[in-house]
């Protein structure tokens, strides 16, 4: 479960390597498919081995390796060992079902229908599964009592922590809207738990915790002192983009933070904060934006996609997209920002382009949106699709640097750190959290 810092500095110096030798395909903008020749750029025996793949097909060799009779070529070796070396370099993100705590089951229905008022099913299993590993870690650091959320939002976490759990939570989030609501939500949970009470048993006492649980609005910055000043364990649940850097440097300065358990987000939006370890920082892995928001991307979700025959339909605005851009990189508007259009699968290329460039100020011609070139690029949607799912197949080892990252920063300063994958990904695709103990 916890990691040790030789083994990250070597993890992390093959990933650099494959990064390397694949940034041609992490790099590559979906939307240049066309202009850039994507599929040309692939071996002619990775091309032949790729056509013959129905969606689904694709989506079992990418996820398992597993090819069904049915195809006659087996994958070219290279390929292969591209798809076999981003797995085994990857952070595991298999899900594995907890074994239930006592606490678990002390939660009975009626509490747990209270506690997921206006939390959506795929909220209230993480808040479920991370709310008790924070009871472990809280165990663990000899039985802390204290938690502080940051980036609460709308204060799931703390409400489950607090009214489920007994602990004292503050939640910090530099959206004050969302803290006030989270103050509503409060009151009204605390109320449910009082008739709750009133009807049960009169001895629980989860009614009194309402006044355990406080929202603070800042916006936290590295260095930034946390608040209370008290022992706590700082934890985060799909804190965005530069949030990740900033707690786990928190946990590391803070002398009053015991533990550490945080989800990271959105790593398009790192401005700052990666690489934190001076290992990377001496010999970097560098990842542009195209990849942080490749890495965003939940390979085991796009694989049910493939298996969907209405998903993979939805799967052809990739190539209606790439289409356009070569024509409007022609018209000097390479990639410029369209306007997001709906159900693209039910339309013809001509509506969508019309739709999508609406807010431009061009005016495309019927020869240009109706010539056999463009028909010829919509035939070989497939092939867009069978490009983008080799990027799908990176983005994990991306969000691994990132993760590995933080964790070698942790054990650079000689605490304990791990890497656990605690959500089902599928349901929730951003599902590795970073534990750090003291
Ligand atoms: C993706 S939301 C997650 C909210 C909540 N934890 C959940 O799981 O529903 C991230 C939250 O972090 C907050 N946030 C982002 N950066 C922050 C910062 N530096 N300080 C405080 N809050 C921040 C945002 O306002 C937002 O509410």
């Amino acid at each position: 479960m916890y990691l040790d810092k030789k083994s990250v500095e070597i993890w992390l110096s093959y990933i650099r390597e494959f990064m390397n030798l694949y940034r041609w395909l992490s790099e590559a903008f979906v939307l240049d498919h066309f202009v850039n020749k994507h599929w040309e750029q692939l071996p002619l025996a990775w091309r032949h081995f790729l056509s013959q793949l129905s969606p689904s097909q694709l989506g079992q060799w990418i996820l398992h390796g597993r090819l069904s009779e049915n195809v006659s070529t087996p994958a070219p070796l290279a390929l292969e060992c591209l798809r076999r070396s981003a797995e085994v370099l990857s952070v595991d993100r298999r899900f594995k079902p907890r074994v239930c705590s006592e606490k678990e089951t002390a939660i009975t229905e009626k509490q747990r229908k209270i506690l997921n008022l206006h939390v959506k099913p795929k909220k209230r299993h993480e808040i479920w599964e991370l709310s008790f590993l924070i009871q472990e870690l809280a165990d663990k650091s000899g039985g802390i009592r204290n938690v502080v959320d940051v980036g609460s939002g709308l204060g799931h976490l703390c409400r489950f922590l607090s009214f489920g759990l007994n602990f004292t939570t503050v939640g910090i989030d530099s959206n004050a809207e969302l803290g006030n609501t989270a103050g509503i939500f409060n009151e009204k949970i605390h109320k449910n738990f009082q008739k709750l009470r009133s009807q049960t048993d009169a001895s629980k006492p989860e009614s009194e915790n309402f006044e355990k649980i406080q929202h603070l609005n800042q916006f936290l910055e590295a260095g930034d002192k946390i608040v209370p000043n008290y022992e706590f364990g700082l934890v985060g649940l799909h804190g965005c983009g530069d949030l990740g850097g900033i707690i786990v440097q928190n946990f590391v300065q803070n002398p009053q933070v015991k533990f550490l358990s945080f989800v990271s987000c959105c790593y398009m939006k790192l401005t700052q904060g990666y690489p934190l370890s001076n290992y990377l920082k001496e010999s970097r892995i560098d990842l542009p934006y195209v990849s942080l928001e490749l890495s965003c991307h939940a390979k085991e979700a796009y694989m049910e996609r493939l298996n969907d025959s209405d998903q993979v339909n939805k799967l052809k605005i990739h190539c209606y997209r790439a289409a356009l851009e070569t024509i409007l990189v022609k018209k000097g508007f390479a990639k410029e920002g369209l306007r997001s259009v709906k159900n693209t699968h039910l339309l013809g290329f001509k509506e969508y382009a019309v739709k999508a460039t609406e807010k431009l100020s061009l005016k495309l011609s019927n020869e240009e949106l109706e010539c056999k070139e463009n028909e010829k690029m919509l035939q070989e949607w497939m092939k867009v699709v069978c490009f983008y799912t080799l990027r799908v197949l990176l983005a994990p080892v991306i969000e691994s640097a990132v993760l590995l990252d933080r964790a070698l920063f942790i054990l650079e300063n000689e605490f304990t750190c791990g890497l656990l994958p605690i959500f089902d990904p599928v349901k929730s695709p951003r599902n590795v959290v970073i534990i750090g103990m003291k």
